[in-house]
């Protein structure tokens, strides 16, 4: 049975976001909505989710001391990364001394931290079909293990990173050298490994939202969302939409690659599962444990968006992932580098019919930092992406 309490009061139930972004930011106010007490920790002052929770604590989340002290003063009840670029090892270290509960795991979030933790256990472990792979260490192994059987095209990415930096695509033997160098200059901790991935000629790949939460009888259900379409620029989604249609073998195999590996990973919460398919075949790519950015589109789509759904699986209640109506989502980049925008032409946005707007409150804009989003929805996906890109195409940024 899920106790909830008063914030702000010794009953509160109190619960500690690490990475307050645009994501968090909504986990943040479906918490809110229930009464939750929020802690929202980032490494800037300001981030969108600290604007809308209880308490604001700005520290890196990746020097295990600062995190630890953290945990230590503020003694939430449960811990929700939102972020990957954390110091694990303390998180597993404060769950198995009972200090905190870690959201899904302490063990899901350390192994999906970095590519190499989520590659071995979805391949090697539970026999998942992903691309063809090999981690290396320098730029000799890298073409060696493209000679020995990754071939070309194939992809390489830093270890850790995300949102597509350092990562890039090599057709042939003079694109080498420059994916290497690529990859060590867009690595978020430059630890000089990469993976190189078998390029996977999908027909379209998908994000299969998974919910893990408690039934009334106190058992774990596996819920699933419809699932989300989604194109990426340079590693980067641009816009998504749901449902995206599929056929029934490919459905079911993702379902089925989806269940394997949020159950090994166990815990309470929301998976973001990533998948690439071609007629009925499906690879696993990787997954978040938390919520995924191609899902806001669920702001739009579902009855119980993403972030409710993640709210309400942390907290033990029960889910609905069912569709409200088809939509899309498309981004609003910054499209330049400055502190303090503005944003013009919301009203023109909005006067699209059947869209909606979500603006993050970014202190800083740049180039390609994503601002807000635009969401729509309509029977009819073609029309809903339509709509969706209209409007975010109708805002512009401005220097403040
Ligand atoms: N092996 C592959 N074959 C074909 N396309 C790929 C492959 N790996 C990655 N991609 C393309 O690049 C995109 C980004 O890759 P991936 O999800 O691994 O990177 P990321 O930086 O973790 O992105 P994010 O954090 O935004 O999900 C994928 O969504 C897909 O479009
Ligand atoms: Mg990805």
């Amino acid at each position: 049975m899920t106790t909830l309490g008063t914030p702000l009061s010794p009953s509160a139930l109190r619960v500690m976001l690490l990475g307050a972004g645009e994501l968090g930011k909504e986990v943040l106010i479906a918490l809110q909505r229930l009464g939750v007490e929020t802690i929202a920790v980032d490494r800037y002052e300001n981030a969108p989710g600290q604007q809308v929770a209880h308490h604001a604590r700005t520290i890196t989340m990746s020097d295990p001391d600062q995190l630890r002290a953290l945990i230590e003063t503020e003694k939430p009840d449960l811990v929700v990364p939102e972020i990957e670029a954390i110091a694990t090892p303390v998180l597993e270290a404060l769950e198995a001394a009972g200090v905190v509960k870690v959201i899904p795991t302490a063990r899901a979030t350390r192994l999906t931290m970095d590519r190499e933790g989520i590659r071995r256990l979805a391949a090697e472990t539970l026999g998942l079909p992903t691309s063809p792979y090999q981690f290396c260490n320098a730029l000799d192994e890298l073409q060696a293990a493209i000679d020995n059987g990754i071939g070309y095209p194939c992809i390489v990415k830093p270890v850790m990173s995300s949102s597509g930096k350092g990562q890039s695509r090599i057709d042939n033997p003079s694109d080498v050298q420059k994916a290497w160098d690529y990859a060590m200059a867009g690595g978020r901790v430059s630890h000089g490994r990469v993976i190189v991935e078998g390029f996977i000629d999908f027909d379209y790949e998908i994000t299969l939202l998974t919910v893990r939460a408690r039934s009334a009888d106190g058992t774990i259900t596996t819920h699933f969302c419809e699932p989300i379409g989604h194109r990426q620029e340079a590693g980067d989604y641009v816009e998504s939409w749901q449902p995206q249609p599929m056929s029934p073998a490919a459905l079911e195999r993702a379902q089925h690659i989806a269940l394997t590996v949020t159950q090994n990973l166990g815990g309470q919460g929301l998976f973001g599962v990533e998948l690439f398919v071609k007629g009925d075949q499906v690879w696993f790519s990787e997954v978040s444990p938390r919520p995924h950015d191609t899902g806001l589109v669920t702001l739009a789509t579902q009855w119980q968006s993403e972030f409710e759904l993640h709210a309400r699986a942390i907290l033990g209640l029960p889910v609905n992932t069912a569709l409200r109506s088809p939509g899309a989502s498309a981004v609003i980049y910054g499209g330049m580098d400055a502190a303090g925008v503005v944003f013009e032409g919301v009203d023109q946005a909005l006067a699209v019919p059947q869209t909606d707007i979500r603006l993050f409150g970014k202190p800083e804009s740049f180039v390609k930092r994503r601002m807000g989003v635009a969401l729509a929805y309509d029977t009819q996906i073609d029309t809903a992406r339509e709509r969706a890109r209209l409007a975010a195409s109708r805002v512009t940024v401005k220097k403040g």
